[in-house]
């Protein structure tokens, strides 16, 4: 039985096969802020099953994964195999913010999704920026989205199921909603929160790291309250 975030992403759970819907918008969207090239190298922090690697590993020179989950960098090696070019690498669960795995290379695109809420501290998240820069290539562009910045989780919930009403998914969000209330997923939550960082604490954060940073202004993720911060490097 999962307790903490880390253990969770571990284990097989609702979201395996139901993040593609939220990925299915954010691709849609993305593009207008992240221009992509057949040499661009992209680094996709958090990777989870793979959904960035499956949309975008022929349109790119190389992607690499990195999550803490063994689990989903198993699932996303067995979907490309047969993709040169993909790479997915195991973070340390207990020591992730160490990059090690890419050391020495540099990327043009970095992609953090839906993975910063799953993060202990605002401290850690300000080292998660500074390793970001470490590995950017001159140019560079980092978009980290999906971000959480202020309380309310019935504001969130309202938001995915009236945005998934007009993308015609609204029952199988529904149905998502009910089985994650039912699931380790909620006593999670309920035990360790969602890390929330407001935007004045992003901008403060950046300012200290001097990254020319900025939020995005239209929501690039179903759900519409959270942000998205594009740093140009
Ligand atoms: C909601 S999923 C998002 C996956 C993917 N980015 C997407 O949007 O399809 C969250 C992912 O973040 C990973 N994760 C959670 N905490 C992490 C951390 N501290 N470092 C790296 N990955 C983490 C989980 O294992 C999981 O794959």
């Amino acid at each position: 039985m999962s307790t903490t975030w880390l253990d969770f992403w571990q284990n097989k759970n609702e979201f395996d096969n139901s993040m593609s819907a939220n990925y299915a918008y954010f691709l849609d969207r993305v593009e207008m802020y992240i221009p992509l090239s057949k040499t661009a190298t992209v680094l996709d922090i958090g990777s989870g099953p793979g959904n960035l690697e499956d949309a975008w590993h022929n349109r790119v020179g190389e992607i690499h994964g990195l999550d803490i989950s063994r689990r989903y960098n198993e699932i996303g090696r067995a979907k490309h195999a047969h993709h040169p070019n993909v790479f997915f690498h195991d973070l340390p669960a207990d020591d992730y913010l160490n990059f090690s795995a890419v050391a020495g290379q540099r990327f043009d695109i970095i992609i953090v999704m839906s993975v910063v809420q799953y993060y202990r501290n605002a401290a850690e998240v300000e080292q998660l920026l500074a390793n970001i820069s470490q590995v950017a290539a001159p140019g560079a562009k980092a978009l980290i989205c999906d971000l959480i910045v202020e309380e309310g989780v019935l504001k969130d919930m309202l938001s995915i199921l009236g945005r998934s009403l007009r993308q015609g998914q609204f029952l199988s969000m529904l149905r998502l909603l009910f089985r994650l209330r039912f699931s380790a997923y909620y006593t999670v939550r309920q035990k360790n929160g969602f890390l929330i960082i407001p935007r004045q604490e992003w901008l403060s954060m950046c300012k200290r790291l001097n990254l020319n940073a900025r939020f995005v202004d239209e929501p690039i993720t179903l759900q519409q309250e959270r942000q998205s911060l594009l740093i140009q490097f």
